[in-house]
């Protein structure tokens, strides 16, 4: 996924504690970088839309770092989190309106908080670090469990790059750069389309030679079992758009923001 976060073990300098998951210290230090996810230009717009479906309080699911959360409490909206990796949900209350956000330690999957919500939400691909279908429909039943009647579901995930593999081949090369200095990056997903599994690997060459090969697990699911997965939690789909400007989706979208209603 060339949206994913080059996630991976310890590279050394960083106490990573496994049970962060695939985003431990060494990752969290550097999630919040300028640029890419981070920008003004990627968070605004889905601020935005969270904040004009918010009626009442709101929860995410795999909250991170804040990146989304903290500038929506920021705008006076009431988010709780839920969230596997200690390390990265530290970073939160260090940001202009993260203090606001109160984050609970869990897996989404079953991790219960307190109260009703308006809406639910699950951006930046995280339904796929969920590597099972029944994970999946976990989160489903998890995120209704917490809605009120009338509630929201939201979920931001790429679309399967499928229609780039030619028969026989089982791999997608998303970014292949090289610097002057002799280092270079090449990131590629690998799919298995029997399980529907699928890696995204990192492979980081630095100017003296040194590498480090990172490989992330995922699963995919196409939108229509994901209404599937919503449809046996009690949900039904209300928008479905290739992107937060609310756009229709097409065969060339690379990612689409669904919604269902409990
Ligand atoms: C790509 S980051 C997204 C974080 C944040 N939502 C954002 O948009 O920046 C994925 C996050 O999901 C968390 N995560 C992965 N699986 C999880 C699970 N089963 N339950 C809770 N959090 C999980 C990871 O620890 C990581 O912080």
């Amino acid at each position: 996924m060339s949206d994913a976060v080059d996630a991976g073990g310890s590279v050394g300098e960083w106490a990573d504690d496994p049970a962060d998951g695939w985003f431990p210290e060494s990752v969290a230090a550097r999630y919040d970088g300028p640029g890419g996810a981070n920008a003004p230009e990627a968070v605004t717009p889905a601020v935005d839309v969270l904040a004009g479906l918010a009626d009442g309080p709101v929860l995410e699911f795999a909250v991170g770092t804040g990146r989304i959360a903290a500038p929506l409490a920021a705008r006076g909206v009431r988010v709780s989190g839920i969230e596997l990796s200690r390390a990265m949900a530290g970073r939160a209350a260090g940001k202009p309106g993260g203090a606001a956000v109160e984050v609970t330690i869990g897996d989404m999957t079953s991790t219960r908080v307190a109260g009703k919500f308006s809406l639910v939400f699950l951006v930046f691909n995280t339904i796929s670090n969920v590597v099972t279908q029944d994970g999946q429909v976990a989160v489903f039943r998890n995120a209704a469990a917490h809605l009120r009647p009338g509630g929201l579901f939201l979920v931001e995930v790429g679309l399967p790059d499928l229609r780039r593999l030619p028969p026989g081949q089982d791999t997608v090369p998303f970014t292949v750069a090289h610097g002057d200095d002799g280092g270079g990056y090449v990131g590629f997903d690998q799919y298995d389309v029997v399980t529907q599994e699928f890696t995204s690997n990192h492979v980081t060459v630095a100017p003296d030679g040194t590498g480090r090969f990172r490989r992330v697990p995922f699963r995919y699911a196409w939108p229509a079992e994901l209404d599937l997965m919503a449809r046996i939690a009690g949900m039904r789909l209300k928008h479905r758009w290739a992107d937060w400007d609310g756009s229709a989706l097409t065969a060339e979208s690379t990612k689409h923001i669904s919604i269902w209603e409990k």
